[in-house]
Order: structure tokens, then sequence, then C-alpha cells
């Protein structure tokens, strides 16, 4: 797909079907993701795949947002590990970069996807014992 194509069809997809994700075109959209820019080139970014169906049960207590995708990537930014001087840490805005960069690589492999900011941070923590300091579903 040319870029252009890309950006212009990338929406928020919010029903799934139950066809699974082919492992191929999700190496592709990791790939994506570790290419990303980050500051310092910190690469401070964790990414859990849920796709089992414990996993996946797990997920429907954390949001309402699944919306029947078969598998959920978590995004999770480590704010130490980031560029940060003082107060000011850079892990959000690399978090949001590696997502941005697979949700286009994703919706490039015609891979229907949504960011998701809708979860409970707490049951997350305590279901999928995510170790890191910034989340984020889709
Ligand atoms: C940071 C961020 C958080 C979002 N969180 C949610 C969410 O929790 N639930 C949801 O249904 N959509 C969520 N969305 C999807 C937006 O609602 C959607 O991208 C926006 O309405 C624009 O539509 P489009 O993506 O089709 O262009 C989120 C999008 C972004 C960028």
């Amino acid at each position: 797909m040319e870029f252009e194509e890309i950006i212009r069809k990338r929406t928020a997809v919010r029903k799934f079907s139950d066809k699974k994700l082919e492992q191929e075109k999700l190496d592709k959209i990791l790939e994506a993701g570790r290419l990303a820019p980050t500051a310092k080139n910190s690469q401070p970014i964790k990414i859990y795949v849920v796709k089992s169906e414990e996993g996946i049960e797990k997920i429907d207590k954390v949001s309402r947002c699944r919306y029947g995708a078969s598998t959920i990537l978590i995004i999770c930014g480590n704010k130490e590990e980031a560029y940060h001087k003082g107060e000011y840490t850079t892990y959000e805005m690399d978090s949001c970069i590696v997502a941005t960069h697979m949700m286009l690589e994703a919706t490039n492999l015609e891979v229907d996807n949504i960011w998701v900011e809708s979860f409970d941070e707490k049951i997350l923590d305590q279901l999928l014992n995510v170790n890191s300091f910034f989340e984020k579903i889709f």
C-alpha cells in the first residue's frame, strides 16, 4: 500500500471478526514497533501480546473496549529507562510513537486495529502481571 493510502485508510475499528491474526503479520507489526524512534534510542518499551483464551478473558475484565479483537498488544513504557531529566520523561512520547508505527503497519497489512486507552490499570497489573509504569491496549 502507498503511504498516503495507509494514513487515509487507518481508522478506529470497533467490530472485529473471529479471524485469528496470522503470526507472520503479527511479527511484521511488532517489527514496525521495534523500528520506531525513541528519545536517545533508549527503547524503554515492552510489548505484551495477548491472544490465548485465558488472556482474552482477563482483558475483558480490564477493558470494555476489546470489540472482539483476537489479539491485543499492551504497550508499556518504562519511566526509569526512558530519557529523563528531573521530572521530565519521554516514556509516553516513546510509547505513542511505537503504537502509531504498529497501527500504520497493521493497516498496511489490512489488519483492523484500534488504540484503546480506556482500561483499568490496577486490574491489568494484577491479572496480567504487567510490570511497568505506563500501559496502553490496542
Ligand atoms: C490516545 C487514544 C486513546 C483512545 N482510546 C480509545 C478508547 O479507550 N476506546 C475507544 O473505543 N476508542 C479509543 N480511541 C480511538 C479514537 O476514539 C479514534 O481514533 C478517534 O475517534 C478518531 O477516529 P479514527 O481513528 O477512525 O480516525 C483512542 C484513540 C487514541 C489516539
